[in-house]
């Protein structure tokens, strides 16, 4: 079935309003034009403003809106957040989806703290600030689901005011920034990456579907959970394969 059959039987999305960090390339784009399929107002928070203008006259993601937001910057994060607030009048779904890696294989021996220091800023900080502003706005309406890369550890505290927290656990998937960081060149599809699920590797579709279930009424219960989407990596004990 195609995904434009698919999302005419089942807008999963209809009349929600949601944010999306790092919203106008990589999985944040790959995701926003998804939201939009199912049905949803999609507002882009990023830094790249040439992406972030161009990805709006995207048709495939009309009535889209753009704003500059540095997710480490309190001010902007608060801007973008109260922005989608003015235009749409409410926020229904958050994607703490900005974030970095600085390298695949760390070395602490040699590893400067101001390096250390700006993963934090955008991984931690940036989570930390979209959540706590768009929690502000959903704990008046009572409901609301946000969506990080990697911490979930709110999810008790704002559920006494309807709202879902939950996390998207990724192994490696094609995008810019993964390229960069394998060193690889720019449309390479990373098909050789290690899996230890036979004959798949992991998509931004992928990741972007599982965003949309979390994002969705269908996960209405589901709120603390780390959605691990690895294709087993990381319960793989190398030691138990013998072929
Ligand atoms: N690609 C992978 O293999 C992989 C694996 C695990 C986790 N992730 C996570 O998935 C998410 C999306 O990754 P992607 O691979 O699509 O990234 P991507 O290719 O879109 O690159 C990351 C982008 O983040 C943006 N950014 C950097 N600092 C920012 C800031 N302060 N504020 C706003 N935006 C900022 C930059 O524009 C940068 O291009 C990230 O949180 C990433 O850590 C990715």
């Amino acid at each position: 079935m195609g995904s434009s059959l698919l999302s005419a039987i089942a807008r999963r999305l209809e009349g929600k309003v949601a944010l999306i960090t790092r919203g106008a390339g990589g999985l944040g784009s790959v995701t926003a034009k998804l939201f939009h399929e199912h049905g949803a107002k999609v507002v882009i928070a990023d830094i790249q403003d040439d992406q972030g203008h161009s990805i709006c006259k995207n048709p495939s993601l009309e009535n889209a809106s753009f704003f500059h937001c540095d997710v480490t910057n309190e001010s902007h994060m608060q801007n973008a957040v109260e922005k989608a607030l003015s235009m749409h009048g409410k926020l229904d779904i958050m994607f703490n989806n900005a974030g970095i890696i600085d390298t695949i294989i760390p070395d602490i021996l040699n590893y400067n703290v101001s390096d250390f220091e700006r993963v934090l800023r955008v991984n931690t900080i940036g989570t930390f600030l979209g959540t706590k502003y768009a929690a502000r706005v959903m704990k008046r309406a009572q409901q609301g689901t946000i969506i990080n890369t990697l911490t979930r550890n709110t999810a008790v505290e704002l559920g006494q005011y309807g709202i879902r927290v939950n996390c998207v656990s990724p192994h490696v998937f094609p995008s810019a920034m993964s390229r960069n960081v394998l060193g690889r060149e720019d449309d390479d599809p990373l098909d050789d990456i290690y899996s230890s699920l036979k004959g798949a590797t992991l998509k931004p579709q992928d990741m972007a579907r599982t965003v949309l279930y979390l994002a969705s009424d269908e996960a209405r219960y589901v709120s603390g959970h780390n959605l691990v989407l690895d294709g087993g990596f990381t319960i793989t004990n190398d030691g138990f394969i013998t072929i």
